[in-house]
């Protein structure tokens, strides 16, 4: 009675390793459908910093875990992936065939193997110092690759629609991982331009809208940002990008509207607002004017249409877009937006805060030795209330990110030259 019940007891732990192990697993692959970052995981076999200990390592790697992959019916390859060198055919199939001594029972099969395993040969960082030998090698069992592919597929160089600040694919496909972008979701861009960011959120089953306040570029209309091309063709559009890689049906629209100024009617709506608001450095920040301000000029569009503009202060963009983030998201829902970051200012305390959201995520992307953009990412943990709508104003954050206002000046101050040249004379 005792043995059966210890061998149940047994039976069960080994039971719920398996289930564990499985929806590790499962884990593992629902990350990798959506992952950007990473290439491919692997079940690690062995590795060591030479060739000799990475054999040794693997002659430790129990038996046991290695035989199922190694059955006599079944099929496999092994492939050898090197960092910062090539090798030659004839190097790779010696490297191969060292290891011979791993127990393989199954056929090789270069079309449709069952199972894959790889030598991976790390040959350090520097392209101009490149060893001879390896500094240090893997290999294992190839489980599941990431969705890189993806960022070739959706490249802005084979676009239908593009403008000059058209996200790139990569971020564009990051920014809807931090925001949690699922299907059924409803994500907005309040600075659409030419919808780049919506195309990610799309991929990922979204439901997808934005606004600008460019007539042209809301209607496919003005002066073409491609080589060789003067104007916009017809249907270069954001529907058209949507369009090209099947997603029309995740549409929503795209309106012409200012974000300094909500269209939208009351009560949380979207599930994410992912955004890149313009920093004036290739795209103005520019707001609606009204006749009583003094009217910097008056901007004309295709079509007659006309609207008079001022000019949109970066922390009042930041200011808005919080603000609007915590009156229109949904509880939970995330805001996802670039934050243009001169360095040698830069402190925590300067990433604009709102008592409704929730710093989540603070990433740095250089851009040059002194000015880098931020990735933030917040998440809405608190409803808003109308006491809400200027409660920035008390609690000290807006002051900082008043400092975003000169970030444009100093850019094209020649200041971040001046300083890197200096730094330059002090390493030699
Ligand atoms: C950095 S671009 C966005 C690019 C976009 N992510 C894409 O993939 O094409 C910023 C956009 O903000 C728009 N913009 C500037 N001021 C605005 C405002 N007050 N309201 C709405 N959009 C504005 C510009 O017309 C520009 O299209």
């Amino acid at each position: 009675m005792e043995c059966c019940t210890s061998k149940r007891a047994a039976a069960d732990n080994q039971g719920s390793k398996i289930r564990q192990k499985s929806l590790q697993m499962f884990y593992t692959l629902c990350t990798l459908s959506k992952c950007m970052l990473i290439l491919s995981i692997f079940e690690l076999w062995g590795h060591g910093g030479s060739a000799g200990e990475l054999y040794a390592s693997l002659k430790n790697y129990p038996t046991d875990k290695m035989l199922p992959y190694l059955q006599s019916d079944s099929t496999y390859k092994v492939h050898i992936h090197t960092f910062n060198k090539t090798l030659t055919q004839a190097q790779k199939i010696k490297k191969i065939d060292a290891l011979e001594f791993l127990p393989f029972k199954g056929k090789v099969n270069l079309k449709n193997p069952e199972h894959i395993f790889w030598i991976l040969e790390d040959y350090g960082m520097n392209p101009n110092d490149v060893p001879e030998e390896p500094i240090h090698l893997y290999f294992g069992r190839w489980i599941a690759d990431g969705q890189r592919e993806l960022i070739e597929s959706y490249s802005v160089k084979k676009r239908h629609f593009i403008g000059n600040t058209s996200m790139d694919a990569c971020l564009s496909f990051i920014m809807a991982n931090h925001g949690r972008v699922k299907p059924n979701d409803i994500v907005y861009d309040p600075f659409v331009g030419t919808g780049g960011l919506l195309i990610s959120s799309a991929h990922f089953g979204a439901y997808v809208c934005g606004t600008d306040i460019d007539y042209n570029t809301i209607h496919g209309l003005g002066k073409a940002s491609r080589k060789n091309q003067k104007w916009r063709g017809p249907d270069e559009n954001i529907r058209a990008n949507l369009r090209q890689y099947g997603l029309e049906k995740y549409y929503l629209d795209a309106l012409v509207a200012d974000s300094s100024r909500p269209i939208w009617r009351k009560g949380m709506l979207f599930d994410a607002i992912i955004t890149d608001p313009p920093y004036g450095i290739r795209e103005a920040p520019r707001r609606m004017g009204s006749q009583k301000e003094t009217v910097k000029s008056v901007e004309r569009s295709a079509e007659n249409h006309f609207f008079v503009s001022s000019s949109y202060h970066l922390s009042d963009i930041f200011f808005d877009l919080l603000k609007f983030g915590a009156e229109y998201l949904v509880m939970g829902g995330r805001l996802v937006y670039w934050l243009p970051i001169y360095r040698p200012e830069y402190t925590e305390e300067i990433i604009p805060r709102h008592p409704c959201l929730k710093l989540i995520s603070n990433c740095e992307q250089m851009l040059s030795s002194h000015t880098s953009r931020r990735l933030i990412t917040m998440e809405k943990v608190k409803e808003f209330k109308d006491q809400d709508e200027k409660s920035y104003l008390l609690d000290g954050q807006y002051m900082p990110y008043r400092g975003h206002n000169s970030f444009r000046e100093k850019y094209f101050s020649g200041v971040t030259k001046r300083i890197a040249k200096e730094e330059k004379d002090n390493q030699k």
